[in-house]
């Protein structure tokens, strides 16, 4: 069966499949750092490109290979390009695209690092970024200069769990000739696929649902024009060096054959928490797009398959009952990270977005105080039994 024939759950275990001589069912790790000629004419022949082989493992190895079709199959991509992780591929891909002198105009809320890089670490490139609310389009309209080379967004958004229309995005962007670059982890192919609302790039922390099991780190871009995936690959990750390991390309393999159903269980458990919460007599917010009353509800229905795994939330009170919150949790782990089996709990501004200035965290759409769940793979009346638990403890 041809891989354009297959469905996304077949894909997912199947897509670009090898042939292994051992006839192995799944892909053998090559666990190498370089591959061998037989004599220097076979090594002549293969860096003046008339023979196609592997050389050198930040360059390219079929384990890794394997991941990036894999990845571009279920994204809906030409190819991939596989990162040590979701950081790598998200500056790599930036990089490729914004040069000094260029204007980077991203969504008001990010994971806390690709805020920190755009905010911080950029500006001593000569690379600038404007931070808007995408989900009013005028004002990202009104944010484009003749220096704007790229829109950033991710969609839900870490942790505010903010929806931005792709369609209304990639509308503006392609009048401007500006790229669209997607942080599609929150979501995960499964439940989004940006590029076919005409998104450039998609780029993955694959270390979350990819992966699923909290053992590997990671990252990956996909994109429908080659050209590009080769120029990132060769010119970007290879050069800059932020090579995935062959060995979590072969983790990563492996979570993907049960992304379709991980998805489910983990979308309808953070529907289940969120039910829960929004009832609760001392819940403040609930920021999760499967509630009616969120405010990205109907572009979240029209672009995404279900509301995904996380669910973002503000208690009644002060900071130190959120704390307490965290803290009396039994079941649920107090971590960073999202998208494993086990369902983890953390306050974003005190952990992953130590970057956002205080007094600037209400214009990003979140607060101090709030707790960010990503719902695990346990039963759900474990989970909102420990919920339970621990709010009254705190109440
Ligand atoms: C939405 C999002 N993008 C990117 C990243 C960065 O990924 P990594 O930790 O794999 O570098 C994270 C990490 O939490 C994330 O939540």
């Amino acid at each position: 069966m041809e891989d354009r024939d297959m469905k996304f759950d077949t894909l997912a275990i199947h897509a670009a499949e090898q042939h292994d001589q051992n006839q192995s069912l799944n892909s053998p790790i090559y666990m190498t750092s370089t591959f061998t000629f037989t004599d220097l004419q076979q090594a002549d022949d293969t860096f003046s490109f008339k023979r196609r082989a592997y050389v050198y493992t930040r360059g390219g190895n079929p384990t890794i290979n394997l991941f990036e079709q894999r990845m571009a199959a279920l994204e809906g991509g030409a190819d991939g390009v596989a990162f040590a992780s979701g950081m790598a591929a998200i500056t790599s891909v930036i990089m490729s695209f914004a040069k000094s002198g260029d204007e980077i105009i991203a969504h008001r809320n990010l994971y806390g690092s690709a805020f920190g890089t755009l905010k911080h670490l950029l500006p001593d490139y000569g690379v600038r970024t404007k931070f808007v609310n995408m989900t009013v389009p005028e004002e990202l309209k009104e944010a484009i200069t003749e220096n704007s080379k790229v829109f950033y967004l991710e969609t839900p958004t870490n942790p505010s769990m903010e929806i931005i229309d792709l369609e209304t995005v990639v509308k503006i962007a392609s009048k401007a000739g500006i790229k669209v670059v997607v942080d599609n982890t929150f979501a995960s192919p499964y439940l989004q696929r940006p590029l076919e609302y005409g998104v450039d790039v998609v780029v993955h922390s694959a270390t979350k649902y990819i992966s699923g099991h909290g053992d590997a780190v990671g990252g990956v871009a996909v994109s429908k024009d080659q050209d590009y995936i080769n120029k990132l690959k060769f010119g970007y990750m290879c050069e800059l060096g932020g090579v995935m390991s062959p060995f979590n390309a072969w983790l990563l393999l492996r979570g993907l054959k049960t992304l379709p159903l991980r998805m489910e269980r983990h979308a309808s458990n953070a529907r289940k928490i969120a039910h829960f919460l929004v009832k609760h007599p001392l819940v403040e917010r609930v920021m999760y797009p499967g509630l009616e009353s969120h405010p990205g509800h109907e572009i979240a229905r029209k672009q995404m398959k279900d509301f995904g795994g996380i669910v973002s939330f503000d208690l009644k009170g002060n900071l130190e009952r959120a704390k307490s919150f965290v803290e009396n949790l039994k079941l649920l782990k107090l971590a960073v990270s999202l998208g494993d089996a086990e369902t983890l709990v953390e306050i974003p501004a005190l952990m992953t977005h130590r970057d956002y200035l205080e007094e600037e965290l209400i214009k990003f759409g979140f607060l101090k105080k709030t707790i960010r769940i990503s719902a695990g793979l346990e039963h759900p009346d474990d989970i909102i039994a420990d919920i339970k638990q621990a709010l009254e403890k705190v109440s």
